[in-house]
């Protein structure tokens, strides 16, 4: 048996992402289309004598892949011992998910390397609302509930350009939350077409530029005021900017590659940073 497993985790765009209400645990009903980013941490799960997680940067108290050890040990009965290693690449904090998909990497490195044979979806719910996503290991997926409940779509045939402008800041999820009034809502019919696009294999790109909303935009830019500034600097060039999860990370959905390349010279100009990426891949 293998005592040691290398992984990939990726980030996340949400293409839409509509909220549909506060419940009663104080989480917010959600409804919204995930796809991977060609951007990833590597994660490395090993055999050890205790738990000891290790990530190249500081990713305060609240580790996401501890927490993911002692979740599966707990649903395996067993000791959580392991080590775990994770480089970063993904930013924190950003809306990319890269904590979540780490901690997914880790339940799957886990399993294997303890033959254990949990839902790992339903231990993913667990540890964080998107988790169960990056547990189901989809490259584009319908997710609902709190984040819990993932139906995997058919990829494109070919993968996604598009421009992803990455600030340097930090926005906390729970704070748009907090920051999201009652009647932000609307997106939910966007979501369910560009689902629907996925399911009959019909997605284009302007399919995609039309039906990119995002019911946390208000919040995120009450609570980053960049992110107005941002979109206004990229649609001042003809570059509309979508944000992803609570933000602050903005996308544009690109026609091609030389599409992405060219859009993400002119944000550069312009002072952001952006950079042309790949989405909907392995
Ligand atoms: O589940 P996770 O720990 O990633 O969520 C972080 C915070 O974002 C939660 O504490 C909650 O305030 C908010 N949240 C929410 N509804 C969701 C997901 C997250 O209100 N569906």
């Amino acid at each position: 048996m293998s005592r040691r497993v290398a992984l990939r985790a990726p980030a996340k765009l949400n293409l839409a992402l509509a909220v549909l209400g506060k419940r009663p645990d104080g989480y917010h009903d959600l409804r919204s289309v995930l796809v991977t980013l060609d951007l990833h941490d590597d994660v490395l799960v090993a055999a050890h004598r205790r738990l000891e997680a290790r990530t190249s940067v500081d990713v305060g108290p609240d580790d996401l892949t501890a927490r993911a050890v002692r979740a599966l040990a707990a649903s395996c009965g067993r000791e959580p011992h392991a080590f775990v290693r994770v480089r970063k690449r993904i930013p924190l904090a950003a809306g990319l998910g890269g904590g979540s998909s780490d901690a997914a990497a880790v339940l799957r490195g886990c399993a294997a390397l303890w033959r254990c044979a949990a839902d790992l979806v339903a231990v993913a719910a667990g540890i964080g609302s998107d988790v169960p996503f990056f547990a189901r290991g989809a490259t584009a997926a319908l997710v609902s509930g709190r984040g819990e409940r993932v139906s995997p779509l058919p990829a494109p045939p070919a993968p996604l350009d598009v421009v992803v402008v990455r600030p340097t800041l930090r926005l906390a999820t729970a704070d748009v939350f907090a920051e999201h009034a009652a009647d932000e809502v609307g997106a939910e019919r966007h979501v369910d077409a560009v689902a629907e696009a996925f399911a009959r294999g019909v997605v284009t790109a302007e399919l995609l530029r039309v039906h990119a909303a995002n019911d946390l935009l208000a919040a995120a830019e009450r609570r980053c005021a960049a992110i107005a500034s941002w979109r206004a600097a990229a649609a001042a060039r003809g570059i509309a900017l979508a944000l992803t999860g609570s933000g602050p990370t903005l996308f544009a959905i690109a026609d091609d590659r030389a599409d992405a390349l060219r859009m993400a010279r002119i944000l550069t100009r312009a002072g952001l940073r952006a950079r042309a990426h790949r989405a909907c891949v392995a």
